[in-house]
């Protein structure tokens, strides 16, 4: 790689966009050289369909039966399968973005890809990150979304909704209300106050864990691929847990393959 972003540093203005919005956008965070990079390592890793045995990779909005196209794979942890991806420039210098937002006990959370396919990826419906998460903690976090291509309207870009992670966390539910699909929807958030943001390859959307987010339908000719970083607080254990009864009642092949 060449040259790197190590420097970048988020103005006070930024910073007070994140902690009043819950959401933010830079338009560099990586050379287009090495997202191209990336991209190529990406295409591999879902054309060879890692990880799908251990239930690493799943199709986030399907049930996983192998006789279906998958409508949104996952892959967790990429560098796990690509250790080459650990030398990329963009994973540093976005942890040292993520430091200036959380503070300097940040830690380093899961990594995923998403490959939204043409033409017909499904949409990533609205939730909050935290829905996912064990609801016996409270958690400071936060979520970085590269895209391996141009991010626009057309193929599926992020869209938040401003000041959304200052409230609780809303009722989920399996997509669907299918409990065999392993990603949440929730019905409770306002798309009429949906602000959406498109990026050039290289730039990054930064969202905290509790700001409500979607992207719509992949209806390009060409995949929609994101690289996700997330990072994070050390949780914190809650006195009086949360309930998320979506996540109990979920059972989804995945798990079954995770063993
Ligand atoms: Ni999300």
């Amino acid at each position: 790689m060449t040259k790197t972003f190590d420097d970048i540093r988020l103005t006070e203005e930024q910073v007070a966009q994140f902690q009043e919005q819950g959401f933010l956008h830079l338009d560099r965070l990586a050379e287009a050289e090495e997202i191209a990079w990336v991209r190529e390592i990406n295409d591999r890793l879902f054309a060879d369909r890692v990880g799908w045995d251990r239930g690493e990779q799943f199709d986030l909005a399907g049930t996983d039966d192998p006789r279906v196209k998958p409508r949104l794979p996952q892959l967790m942890n990429p560098a796990s399968h690509a250790p080459e991806l650990e030398k990329a420039a963009f994973r540093q210098v976005a942890f040292a973005v993520a430091r200036q937002l959380l503070g300097p006990d940040a830690e380093r959370g899961d990594e995923h890809a998403i490959c939204k396919p043409a033409a017909d990826g499904a949409a990533t419906p609205w939730h909050q990150d935290q829905a996912y998460w064990d609801p016996a903690f409270a958690y400071e976090a936060l979520s970085i979304w590269v895209p391996l291509q141009e991010a626009t309207l057309l193929n599926g870009c992020m869209q938040f909704i401003p000041g959304s992670h200052r409230g609780e966390i809303l009722s989920h539910h399996s997509i669907g209300h299918d409990v065999r699909v392993h990603g949440l929807e929730t019905d409770q958030a306002d798309p009429q106050r949906a602000v959406a943001v498109p990026l050039a390859a290289g730039g990054c959307t930064i969202h905290h864990c509790r700001t409500l987010h979607y992207a719509g339908p992949n209806r390009s000719g060409q995949p929609r691929r994101a690289y996700i970083l997330t990072f994070r607080n050390p949780p914190l254990r809650l006195d009086t847990p949360r309930d998320f009864p979506w996540l109990t009642t979920r059972r989804t092949a995945r798990q079954d393959r995770v063993g």
